[in-house]
């Protein structure tokens, strides 16, 4: 099982879009997928159009003795099932300040489903948290999207220096571009500094409207305009990180 979490300490920068767009992929190419929505905004679920299924607040979601099924639902997309969140999810952060269990509580939360899954998708809340240190540590991947500003390379730096603070594996963090918009000189300016990083992958996701309109179809991508270029873009950066994995 490979899981891969979608994040970044800014919000509004297309964790959800992609997370959504890659956990349908990785269906699609036959890998068992889940997609782990844990930001209370529930957007992850929301494109799904899943109704929230975890009943009795977001401790069972950590507690070992919680059957798995009890937490997943089906989607429409053969291979994709979802855990959904609310705004209980909100508690999660909380909880694991509050256990003090460390770094290592949503990692053995997550052990229950490699049996089933061999893809887990993290669409996270974002912010610096323990929760984000949590999944930091149970994820194989954390997959920041990222869009080309001066402001994004603040933040960039300010995750990295988490990582090192709370002794992490810094080579698990790997970015991507997105919402690029190529009129933009700074767009270019802070891509082509940042490819020097290996840390960027070459693949990236511009501003387009078809991903917009995910909310409006309340579906991936791919699943309602196939031969669109956001289709293609998303596709092609998935197959990059796949390459990688
Ligand atoms: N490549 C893109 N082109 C155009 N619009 C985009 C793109 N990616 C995301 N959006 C839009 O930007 C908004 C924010 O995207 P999204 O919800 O995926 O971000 P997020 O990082 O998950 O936000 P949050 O931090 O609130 O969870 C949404 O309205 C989405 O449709
Ligand atoms: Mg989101």
């Amino acid at each position: 099982m490979t899981t891969i979490a979608l994040y970044n300490l800014k919000g509004g920068v297309g964790k959800t879009a992609s997370s959504v767009n890659m956990a349908y992929l990785s269906a699609k190419e036959g890998m068992k997928t889940l997609l782990w929505d844990i930001d209370p905004q529930g957007s992850s679920s929301f494109y799904f159009q899943v109704k929230h299924k975890v009943k009795g607040g977001i401790k069972k979601i950590l507690s070992p003795d919680t059957d798995p099924e009890d937490l997943i639902t089906a989607t429409d997309f053969e291979n994709l099932d979802i855990i959904t969140a609310d705004q209980s999810a909100k508690g999660l952060d909380l909880l694991l300040e509050e256990m003090q269990t460390g770094k290592k509580r949503l990692k053995n939360a997550l052990s229950r489903f490699s049996k089933k899954y061999q893809i887990v998708i993290i669409d996270c809340p974002p912010g610096l948290s323990a929760l984000a240190e949590n999944i930091f540590f149970a994820s194989d991947i954390v997959l920041m999207p990222m869009i080309p500003t001066t402001l994004s390379l603040r933040t960039y730096q300010m995750v990295k220096d988490f990582f090192k603070d709370r002794d992490l594996d810094l080579s698990k963090l790997m970015c991507f571009f997105t919402m690029v918009d190529l009129r933009k000189n700074m767009h270019h300016e802070i891509m082509d500094q940042l490819f020097k990083d290996k840390r960027f992958f070459s693949n990236y996701i511009p501003y387009l409207s078809d991903v917009e309109k995910m909310g409006v179809h309340l579906s991936p991508v791919e699943a309602f305009a196939p031969n669109s270029y956001a289709a293609r873009c998303y596709s092609d950066l998935w197959d990059e990180i796949r390459e990688g994995l």
